[in-house]
């Protein structure tokens, strides 16, 4: 509010001060040219009757030569303050008598005055001087030349003195007009405001008779704001409702009508699809990634672009010469537009800032992240490098990119200083630390500068929203509205939300083998008996899933229940990542050691307790065992959400089959009827699992049903849905206030 009295001030006060400058240039010296002219016609006037009374005495004096009678005449004279000097010439122009004062430079002033006088202002000495001389005659018999000289110096002070009042006189008058018209201007914007709001709130209905009260400048306005707000109430209440199931199709009508058809772009790492170079020729990959099986549903519905890193074997070999490759390959909707990084910026930028920094700074599992200059280099510049991609694939100014994950922390900023215009959401999929942990990255401003660039941030949990505000806060001058969750920052708001991530609930399918299929078959191809008890565990091969903790508390599990020992087997999917990395490789030979100890230990014949698949599996694969197990371990040291908890329940649609679940994940803030385990805690995990394998049915159908509906409704769309929908709702706001903002120019202009 003072900001914007301060500019109405200096809106109105400037250019009043100005032309009153502008006033005071010209009428200050016109002022000062009158006064003179008033002053020197009123001198002419004095010399005239003073020399009209000294001119008797004169006419005694001069004739008798008396001087003296002639000086004090003179003296008594110049008593009179304002004259100056007095003196008397002869016809021949010989100076008689005269004043001390009369300046010897005047001498007698050349001839007489032909009229009988004459005036003139001279400079002298003593300053400027009013001259007038004046001819004494008695009956045709000129006497002399009486010069009378009046000091003006006076009349100098005088106008000194007007001049400071004229210009006191209109400073005085610029602050009134000023302050009339800054209160005139702020009550008009005042009401123009209570009108906008009246409408905002729906108080001014069409028929309402308060319509008559509306600001004129926005009658035309109105319609808009009315129609927008209408839009606003709709969506809210559809996206609001939770019996409302989002659905590929919904997300699509929801795009086309809210975002206007507005082109969306997708910037990650991973890309949805690879083509790999094997023996059998060209393949197309899907890779394991939490973040790949979530945002490709959405690009589907989308038909955007989503750009990538270009990693597979024969990537090259599948692009146009744009480096666009249509996909899904069997059935195309959007495009996929591949970057290529070299050898070095992969190592520093994703091998090392990303997975050496960022990851272990998030997930705080205990290895210390490293940070090298050379690796934050390549992070930045691999930023840029997809920031000129993605303003180069946009084909507008203002499309909504929605950027994946921490391997874009700076990409945000980079973008919006592109393209001013462009609505982005960033999502990060991992968790965000507390300010302290946060704080050991050397570049802790830069990412955090880099992130507010984005219009919509989200994290997968309130918890995560919290630790990035007070993050933010910690070490960046911004400001935060914690109510309304925004962070306000070199005059940028970024709002940061959370958005739990799902899957899709996938449609029902015929052709999928049935849950009895998948027991009996996935028990026949490792050689268990057909009763026997399994668990399931799909993961990367991470340090931070907690697999090693896991296989620990099945040790501890068999050493309390040895009844289960040949009974029951552990599958573990493990698909190999960052393998080049030092931490990964040792997490894998320790992982590889510890099975080898626990099998040895419980084996016998050819019954091994723990099964470790450390190979990639595609998605048919991963649910034929969701299916097949009796329970499903996911305990996670920390994990943005995890969706292999979800995963598991939308596979299992004979609502059967128990979730063990770390209390770390993002998902155990919304499966409750999970079995919660802390996975450090080794004996809970053990009674966990023992629980799950001997839980009965009615108990496992109750937990289990009440899970899907909730992953059912809470479903990758909606996920998608409602940060688009706040996009939508942004870019609207923003629509309206650029409308409002150019109409207040208008009606300000109007006022003024
Ligand atoms: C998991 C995480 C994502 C991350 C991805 C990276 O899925 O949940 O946040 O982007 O791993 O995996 P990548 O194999 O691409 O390094």
């Amino acid at each position: 509010m003072p900001s914007r009295l301060f500019q109405l001030a200096l809106r109105f006060v400037l250019p009043l001060a100005m032309v009153l400058g502008l006033i005071a240039y010209a009428v200050v010296p016109l002022v000062d040219n009158l006064t003179l002219r008033w002053f020197v016609r009123d001198l002419d006037a004095r010399s005239q009757s003073l020399a009209n009374a000294l001119q008797e005495p004169l006419f005694e004096y001069i004739p008798q030569k008396s001087e003296k009678r002639i000086n004090q005449l003179f003296d008594r004279a110049l008593r009179d303050e304002r004259l100056y000097a007095i003196a008397f010439c002869d016809p021949a122009g010989n100076l008689l008598y005269k004043t001390n004062t009369y300046p010897a430079s005047l001498g007698c002033r050349s001839e007489l005055p032909k009229n009988g006088r004459k005036e003139s202002l001279v400079s002298l000495p003593p300053g400027s001087l009013h001259v007038s001389d004046s001819l004494l005659e008695s009956e045709g018999q000129a006497l002399g030349k009486l010069i009378l000289v009046h000091d003006m110096s006076f009349i100098e002070r005088r106008s000194a003195d007007t001049k400071k009042y004229v210009i006191g006189l209109f400073t005085l008058l610029a602050i009134v007009i000023s302050m009339i018209t800054v209160f005139v201007a702020h009550l008009s914007w005042r009401d123009w405001i209570a009108s906008v709001k009246g409408i905002l709130r729906g108080q001014l209905g069409p028929h309402s008779q308060q319509q008559h009260s509306t600001a004129p400048e926005i009658r035309s306005l109105e319609g808009d704001l009315r129609a927008m707000l209408h839009e606003f109430n709709i969506e809210r209440r559809t996206q609001d409702d939770p019996t409302h199931l989002w659905t590929p199709e919904k997300l699509r009508v929801l795009l086309h009508e809210e975002l206007a058809g507005d082109e969306v772009l997708v910037v990650s790492n991973r890309e949805p699809y690879l083509h790999a170079r094997t023996r059998k020729g060209i393949e197309v990959q899907r890779p394991a990634s939490g973040l790949v099986t979530a945002v490709e549903p959405v690009m589907r519905a989308c038909s955007g672009t989503w750009i990538a890193h270009g990693s597979g074997s024969a990537d090259k070999e599948t692009v146009d010469r744009n480096d666009r490759v249509a996909v899904p390959p069997s059935n195309p909707s959007y495009t996929l537009r591949r970057v290529w990084l070299t050898k070095e910026e992969e190592k520093g930028y994703y091998y090392g800032f990303a997975n050496e920094g960022l990851w272990p700074l998030c997930h705080i599992a205990h290895v210390r992240p490293v940070f090298r200059s050379s690796d934050w280099e390549q992070y930045e510049a691999v930023n840029q490098h997809f920031a000129d991609a993605v303003v180069k694939e946009a084909r507008t100014d203002d499309p909504v990119v929605l950027v994946q994950d921490y391997h874009f922390a700076l990409l945000p900023r980079m973008v919006k200083e592109q393209l001013p215009k462009a609505t982005i959401i960033t999502f990060w999929h991992i968790p965000w630390p507390n300010p302290e942990s946060f704080g050991i990255c050397p570049w802790r401003e830069e990412i955090l500068e880099g992130l507010l660039g984005s219009t919509i941030l989200g994290f997968h949990t309130q918890l995560h929203c919290k630790n990035f505000l007070e993050t933010v806060d910690r070490y960046l001058e911004t400001r935060i509205e914690h109510e309304a969750s925004t962070i306000s920052y070199g005059g940028k708001l970024t709002q940061v939300k959370h958005y739990p991530i799902s899957i899709a609930w996938p449609e029902p399918n015929s052709e999928q083998p049935s849950v009895a299929e998948c027991r009996k078959t996935i028990r026949e191809e490792h050689g268990l008996p057909a009763n026997h008890l399994l668990a399931v565990g799909v993961d990367r091969l991470d340090y931070t899933k907690g697999i090693i903790e896991r296989f620990q508390a099945i040790e501890r599990m068999l050493e309390l229940h040895p009844d289960l020992v040949g009974k029951f087997t552990m599958i573990q999917i493990a698909a190999p990542t960052r393998s080049s990395l030092d931490e990964y490789q040792n997490f894998e030979t320790r992982v590889r050691t510890l099975v080898q100890r626990i099998n040895n230990r419980f084996a016998s014949g050819n019954y091994q307790p723990l099964i470790l698949k450390a190979e990639h599996h595609d998605s048919e694969q991963v649910t034929r065992y969701y299916r097949a197990s009796e329970t499903c371990l996911v305990t996670s040291l920390h994990d943005g959400m995890n969706l292999v908890a979800k995963e598991f329940i939308a596979a299992r649609d004979d609502d059967r089959g128990v979730l063990v679940l770390s209390q770390f994940t993002g998902a155990a803030r919304e499966l409750h009827e999970a079995l919660m385990v802390n996975p450090y805690h080794i004996e809970q995990s053990a009674d966990a699992l023992y629980r799950a394998l001997t839980m009965p049915e009615a108990e496992q159908s109750e937990r289990m049903r009440s899970m899907r509906s909730l992953v059912k409704d809470f479903n990758i769309y909606r996920w998608a849905g409602r940060m688009l929908l706040d996009a939508a709702r942004l870019r609207q706001r923003e629509r309206i206030m650029s409308k409002i903002r150019s109409h207040s120019r208008k009606s300000l202009r109007r006022v003024v």
